[in-house]
């Protein structure tokens, strides 16, 4: 099996940046939901087509799976949004960040210059690199792939209110 090949360097924004049209494969070992056959779900939610995204101009996605907590699984839910950026190290690189902002969780809003939270004005860069404002760090980096023209993410959720990007938990 193939997986991730040639991941490049750490951006500006702590973003794990991917050359999109390198990634194939499938996460081995992945936990698997309750209810659901094994291999069925890895994380990976497909939220764009590659062709959707243009260079330079940043696009917001909605990752849709299933909620799960101790008892029940709830599916097609909104589990959280993301920004998703091709180019900035060359045009068929792929990096994806939480739209949620590390200050106090609103919904991070695209400007020309780069985002900004509309909440208590935090500034980030183009890169997602926080400027200006209340917001404790950049933009939280997500897990994000190209397979078979489908743009991927593994969303996950940071703590909020810390310097540090702690990953929570579900
Ligand atoms: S929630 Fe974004 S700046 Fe406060």
């Amino acid at each position: 099996m193939k997986v991730v090949a040639g991941v490049a360097g750490a951006a500006a924004a702590g973003a794990v940046v991917v050359p999109a049209v390198a990634v194939v494969g499938a996460a081995a070992n992945a936990p698997r939901l309750p209810g659901r056959p094994p291999g069925s779900d890895d994380g990976w939610r497909t939220v764009a087509r590659w062709e959707q995204l243009a260079v330079g101009t940043p696009l917001q996605a909605h990752v849709i799976g299933a909620e799960v907590d101790a008892w029940n699984v709830s599916p097609d839910r909104r589990l959280g949004t993301v920004w998703l950026l091709r180019g900035g190290e060359g045009p068929e690189t792929l990096r994806a960040l939480s739209a949620v902002c590390p200050h106090l969780g609103c919904l991070i809003d695209h400007t020309e210059r780069g985002f900004v939270c509309p909440c208590h004005n935090s500034d980030f860069s183009a890169r997602g690199a926080a400027l200006r404002g209340p917001s404790p760090r950049s933009m939280d980096p997500i897990e994000a792939r190209v397979r078979d023209g489908r743009v991927e993410v593994r969303w996950a959720r940071f703590r909020l209110g810390g310097a540090e990007r702690i990953r929570e938990e579900g």
